[in-house]
């Protein structure tokens, strides 16, 4: 059973450790010599930057944390990192961090419970995401879930070559009419 919780600073030490994680590692980045995830990234100064449009969770399963997610208001959020965006979205990221948890269903438990918390706001209108052109088994699961891609974005300091894709709430609903 997977839920999600926010993000503190006594998950440092594992986000730190998850960040060490090679499937992560190419997850967020193209370049073959990064020696982490996320670039630069200081958890304990990032986690207090956590504010209603910024927030981290930690999804855990039966009590053991397994991932960590980002969900943000992409308009409205301090660092701008998606640029010229409409109001009215949610953008997510997830990272499972270790390999053994992969490949059996929990991420897509764990989207499924950030992406109904997103559109129980009734100001939400879609969810969108940005994983790396590169990351292919990533945009099955993303498209799995109802995403649909929709174009190239070079995204965040490094440029990175995102292929961002979209969730509408409609299409949520069609395919998870219970939810
Ligand atoms: C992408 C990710 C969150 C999916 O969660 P998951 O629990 O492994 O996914 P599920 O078990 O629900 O679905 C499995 C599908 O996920 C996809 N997938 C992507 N990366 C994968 C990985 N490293 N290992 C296993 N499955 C992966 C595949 O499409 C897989 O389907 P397949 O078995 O037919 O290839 C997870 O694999 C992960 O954290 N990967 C590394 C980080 C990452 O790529 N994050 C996304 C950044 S945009």
């Amino acid at each position: 059973m997977i839920v999600l919780r926010p993000a503190t600073l006594d998950d440092v030490p594992l986000l730190d450790l998850w960040d060490l994680e090679p499937d992560v590692i190419s997850a967020t980045s193209d370049d073959p010599d990064a020696p982490k995830a996320f670039g630069d990234i200081y958890w304990p100064g990032e986690l207090t930057l956590v504010r209603h449009d910024y927030q981290y969770f930690i999804a855990e399963l039966d009590g053991r944390p397994i991932a960590g997610l980002q969900v943000i208001d992409p308009y409205t959020e301090p660092t701008k990192y998606w640029g010229e965006v409409q109001p009215h979205l949610r953008a997510i990221d997830i990272w499972i961090g270790s390999a053994a948890d992969r490949g059996q269903g929990f991420g897509r438990q764990a989207m499924r419970l950030a992406i109904e918390a997103c559109f129980r706001d009734p100001d939400v209108r879609a969810i969108i995401i940005d994983p790396l052109v590169s990351n292919t088994r990533a945009h099955t699961f993303y498209q799995r879930l109802g995403f649909r891609p929709e174009g190239i974005r070079e995204l965040g300091e490094d440029d990175d070559v995102c292929l961002v894709h979209r969730l509408t709430r409609e299409d949520w609903r069609k395919l998870f009419p219970g939810e």
